[in-house]
């Protein structure tokens, strides 16, 4: 049986001052979730990585982003051994954000997949259909060759480490979050894809997320199912309060 993730992308937010404010006291919700056998993540801005992993212990910490080379002339870039260097051994790939403004496309974020994979860290990589594509009838679609090219040719060893998740471009941020039967279709959906390239005990082990207008509200109509994994939460993963109410709606 999978466990379940909890994981906050606090995005263009927080300052330092206001990650180690966040990061004090989260210890009694660390241990909540470590006892219901679920995951705790965060990806705070580059700037606030280094605070948070020094002030926490048992939560994943992870970047919004990764070059695939490891140096050289990329202005504002962050390569894997920066991340290493300060104990992160996590990243968002592919977010739609950065496919939206910062041209991260498919081939792209799987050759950041692979340079991660290599080092041994996590990508948690990020799919989903625009609003055009959804009302085209295009989702399935574009998720697949989001699948088939970002986690073409790996070590299917690897691949279980990964944690995707599927995030409707149409539901981020605009408190329209997808149906529970829509992010249950599609999520089944990409595991049928990751079976077909890996095999099913691959397809059975890879954590697969909901992300997009998730709230406490919501919460456990995703997650109190057993086909998704866990969420993937901007805005509402922005306070302690918010956060430990999403955690303690799913345990
Ligand atoms: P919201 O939860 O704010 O809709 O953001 C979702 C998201 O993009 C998480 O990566």
């Amino acid at each position: 049986m999978r466990n379940k993730i909890l994981f906050g992308n606090w995005k263009m937010n927080k300052t330092n001052a206001e990650a180690l404010e966040f990061a004090n006291g989260l210890s009694d919700l660390v241990e909540l979730a470590s006892s219901h056998n679920v995951v705790l993540g965060i990806a705070p801005s580059y700037l606030a990585l280094e605070t948070l992993k020094k002030h926490t212990s048992g939560i994943v910490i992870a970047s919004q982003n990764v070059h695939y080379l490891d140096h050289g002339a990329y202005t504002g870039e962050i390569s894997v051994p920066m991340l290493k260097e300060i104990g992160i051994n996590a990243s968002i790939i592919g977010h739609s954000e950065r496919r939206t403004y910062d041209n991260e496309t498919n081939e792209k974020c799987h050759l950041k997949i692979v340079r991660l994979l290599q080092e041994n860290m996590i990508p948690l990589y990020c799919v989903g259909e625009t609003l055009e594509q959804f009302e085209n009838g295009l989702t399935k679609e574009v998720v697949e060759e989001q699948i088939r090219i970002g986690l073409n040719n790996l070590d299917s060893a690897d691949v279980s480490k990964i944690i995707i998740a599927y995030e409707p471009v149409w539901s981020i941020g605009t408190g329209k979050n997808a149906s529970v039967e829509i992010a249950r279709e599609v999520i089944s959906f990409i595991r049928n894809v990751v079976e077909d390239m890996y095999g099913l005990n691959v397809a059975n082990s890879i954590h697969i997320l909901y992300g997009g207008s998730v709230k406490p509200e919501n919460i456990d109509s995703y997650l109190l199912n057993d086909d998704i994994d866990g969420a993937l939460v901007g805005g509402a993963s922005l306070t302690k309060e918010s956060f430990s109410l999403l955690l303690k709606k799913i345990i």
